[in-house]
């Protein structure tokens, strides 16, 4: 067992317990609390334009069909069959207007209800043995969507999707609508490291100090058109609702022209500034802060850099969007999208894949550099001497609470939330409040549901 009070009140004071990244009852705790009751990202609507569109997306152990109905609803049926429990959907996408359970053939259509009941005269005795009428595949207890992006929570008792968003709502805008169209996602790319969840989460938080250190050789070969990597110290980190992110300072300018400068054609420039608030504009044009990497609690990063993709001095921008999906305390599946304005021309369309896959992906470049720091952070957290451990992690903090540097005024910075320039780890302390406080609360016992008889939901223990 985990001294829960202690590593909660640790982590709350800044004072990370080294274990926490491989500890397999820490994780069994995430699972219940994190993971039962957040708010996940499991899809984005172009990944299933037209009716019967599915995609097969997990929270940890529990697999859910993401599909589109034919009338063009999303929902998210949890993959069991309601016979034995068989998966029914076994594909990772396709096209389907039914699903049929390879066990015993049970088959559902793709709004989740259940259509096909081999021999259900003779093995049940029909109506009066089995309700088949209005029986469908579980739902995922809340769905909701932003922006084209679906996300689901297993807590009843979810707050809606834009409340949990809060105002980094603003910030996913620059990620995934720089036009009415909004994003097309391609991917994803999957890959497993031997590293926890939690890590990466952090890193795309806020870790602008590892960049000088990790990624020098990625500098070093004139990746970017920025000369030191030092430069990250100018950029902002902010804090809004239940995500945060990065930024870099880019040289004096226009909005125009800072758009142009992470290599932004016109016509993508005219339609993200008809699309954007006079704030969000504000940001890039008037206070010269372009958006890097962010994280939203508890597992869903984006990134946004602007790499030289061929031989020229010409940059690219592209964005990414990240999940890092818990296998165990120690294993973290990675799912990798690239993200691209819908309506960005074809050719920006194909550099801009490009630099994606330069950069991060399975094989990019900072994902090498990394993930390397990751797996030995978990190994090295397993033993018995990483128990005695408290990291610190109050970067931008003295030791009686005062800020190394204030937050940036509304002058200085025109989106919601704490902004601050510096190096600090104001960002993955967010992040762990908001671990913190959902390990904390227990998860109430969910009503059970009954297969096949009148009215579906039971009592839980009934
Ligand atoms: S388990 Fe699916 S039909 Fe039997
Ligand atoms: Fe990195």
């Amino acid at each position: 067992m985990i001294d829960q009070a202690g590593v909660l009140g640790s982590v709350r004071r800044g004072m990370i317990p080294a274990h926490i990244y491989n500890d397999e009852h820490v994780f069994a705790l995430e699972k219940e609390r994190v993971f039962g009751r957040a708010w996940t990202f499991v899809a984005h609507e172009s990944e299933i334009p037209s009716a019967g569109d599915y995609v097969v997306r997990r929270v940890l152990d529990d697999s859910f069909i993401v599909v589109r109905d034919e009338k063009g609803e999303i929902h998210a049926h949890f993959n069991m069959c309601l016979h034995r429990g068989m998966q029914v959907c076994r594909a990772e996408m396709g096209n389907a207007s039914h699903f049929r359970c390879p066990y015993h053939g049970w088959s559902y259509r793709n709004d989740g209800r259940i259509v096909g009941l081999p021999f259900h005269q003779d093995a049940y005795g029909g109506e009066a043995g089995f309700k088949r009428k209005s029986q469908r595949l579980l739902r995922a207890p809340n769905i909701g969507s932003h922006n084209g992006m679906i996300f689901i929570s297993l807590a009843d008792d979810a707050p809606p999707l834009r409340d949990y968003l809060g105002d980094f709502a603003f910030y996913l805008d620059y990620y995934t609508k720089q036009s009415p169209s909004g994003i097309e996602m391609r991917g994803p790319q999957r890959w497993r490291v031997k590293a926890n969840w939690k890590i990466g989460a952090e890193n795309f938080a806020g870790d602008m100090y590892h960049t000088p250190q990790t990624h020098t050789s990625v500098v070093e070969i004139g990746l970017f058109r920025e000369p030191k990597a030092e430069k990250r110290r100018d950029g902002a980190t902010y804090w809004a609702g239940n995500g945060g992110g990065t930024t870099y300072k880019l040289p004096p300018g226009d909005l125009d022209e800072r758009l142009r400068y992470v290599g932004y054609p016109d016509e993508m420039i005219t339609r993200m500034k008809r699309e954007w608030s006079r704030e969000q504009c504000d940001v890039i044009g008037r206070d010269g802060f372009m958006i890097s990497a962010a994280t939203v609690f508890p597992n869903l990063s984006f990134v946004h850099n602007w790499p030289r993709v061929e031989d020229s001095e010409d940059v690219v921008p592209f964005i990414s969007v990240r999940q890092w999906q818990p296998i165990s305390h120690d294993e973290t599946e990675i799912l990798s999208w690239f993200a691209v304005d819908a309506e960005a021309p074809e050719e920006f369309k194909r550099l801009s894949y490009k630099a994606y896959l330069m950069c991060f992906g399975s094989t990019g470049m900072f994902e090498q550099d990394d993930v390397e720091n990751w797996v030995s952070l978990t190994n090295t957290a397993a033993g018995s001497m990483a128990r005695r451990l408290m990291l610190n992690s109050r970067m931008g903090l003295l030791e009686d609470g005062t800020e190394v540097s204030p937050s940036l005024p509304p002058e200085r910075f025109s989106g919601p939330g704490i902004a601050r320039t510096g190096y600090s780890e104001h960002n993955q302390r967010e992040l762990l409040l908001r671990w913190a406080d959902h390990m904390e609360r227990p998860m109430p016992k969910a009503a059970g549901v009954e297969v096949g008889v009148n009215g579906q939901r039971a009592e839980a223990g009934k």
